[in-house]
């Protein structure tokens, strides 16, 4: 099978999410129509990834606009201004959802128009969010080729987390580099780590390879330096949540490990992450606020518990890479050294 995998989709007036919650082993969707429901799907995390939180806010913004009751513009704008806020309140650290949800209200206060007129325009507007993201990970995908290792023997490439269609609007960042690498004919195989405590890359970034027939194999998490200093591994890429203005990035919890390993054993580390990923405001990773996660995902398996009565847990659920770890972050622009991205600001 090689259908297109698109976790948020528009379809007959309400916006359709694929349930990744429950996959791999249940593929659904659940339809939302109002702005609550979209607010608990992301938090939830039926929906997740950066780009397609920001892609599923966008949509969120537009039917929380259609229950505004007022044709007052200023009242209007200023309830748009509070259904912000509330999705502004789902996670915190993947700053395309921030990013998305400012080029909404932005549109809407553009819109010189009535409250009526104002409304469709939303639309339009997280339509193409919605399809841009599409054109840019092809084009991030395209760019990876550039700069992956130049091997005559065919590469094998590492990846944490999901940053594949499902954690976009469709295609991937990180997975859209080894997408692109696999229809060139240079990926011999895709390591996925596993990813506690969620595991996405066991049960997303595998599922994703396998409907594409893209050979994958799991690791646990741990088996990353053991798995380099074998040689199995030619490059490592990753996708981000926010990347500071020196490229400091953060990514899902356990890619700060990953990149120390992948330096020890001189192995190229690569981000790959959309323009909108990266936070001009913050100079370096120090700021980026990092989202921290109910216990129940360490101390539950499933349905079993598996720690005794009385530990305490930690749980963050992203950290942050060094900028100096990165070899390069490749872009819908390009691939650019980590100090270059600066460069971006204006396009
Ligand atoms: O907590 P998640 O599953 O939303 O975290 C996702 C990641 O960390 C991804 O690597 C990142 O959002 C990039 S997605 C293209």
């Amino acid at each position: 099978m090689n259908t297109p995998v698109y976790p948020v989709r528009w379809q007959n007036d309400r916006v359709l999410l694929i349930d990744q919650n429950r996959l791999p082993n249940e593929y659904t969707y659940v339809e939302i129509d109002l702005v609550r429901d979209m607010a608990e799907a992301i938090s939830t995390m039926i929906v997740r990834g950066a780009p397609a939180i920001g892609v599923a806010a966008a949509y969120g913004m537009y039917l929380g606009a259609k229950e505004i009751q007022t044709t007052d513009r200023d009242e209007f704008l200023e309830q748009l201004t509070e259904i912000g806020k509330t999705l502004r309140a789902t996670r915190p650290t993947a700053v395309n959802l921030f990013w998305a949800i400012d080029r909404m209200e932005a549109t809407a206060r553009q819109c010189v128009g009535s409250v009526a007129e104002i409304i469709p325009q939303l639309l339009i507007a997280a339509q193409q969010i919605n399809s841009d993201d599409i054109a840019t990970c092809q084009a991030i995908g395209e760019h990876g080729l550039a700069v992956l290792p130049s091997s005559p023997n065919k590469l094998c490439l590492l990846t944490h987390c999901n940053a594949g269609a499902l954690a976009t609007a469709g295609y991937g960042t990180a997975l859209g580099v080894v997408r692109s690498a696999w229809t060139q004919g240079r990926l011999a195989r895709l390591y996925a780590d596993e990813t506690r405590p969620r595991l996405q890359g066991a049960k997303l970034t595998s599922w994703e390879c396998v409907q594409e027939g893209i050979p994958v194999t799991v690791i646990a998490d741990s088996m990353a330096a053991h798995c380099m200093k074998q040689g199995l591994i030619d490059a490592v890429v990753v996708g981000a949540d926010r990347i500071a203005a020196n490229g400091d990035t953060a990514n899902k919890i356990g890619t700060y490990s990953l990149a120390l390993v992948a330096k020890a054993h001189n192995i190229p580390f690569f981000v790959a992450a959309p323009r909108s990923t990266i936070d001009f405001s913050l100079p370096d990773g120090s700021g980026i606020p990092i989202e921290e996660r109910h216990p129940a995902e360490i101390y539950q398996i499933g349905e079993t518990i598996v720690c005794p009565p009385g530990v305490e847990f930690y749980n963050p659920a992203f950290d942050v890479t060094p900028a100096n770890l990165i070899q390069a972050i490749i872009t819908e622009f390009g691939a650019f050294p980590p100090a270059e991205i600066i460069d971006l600001k204006n396009r």
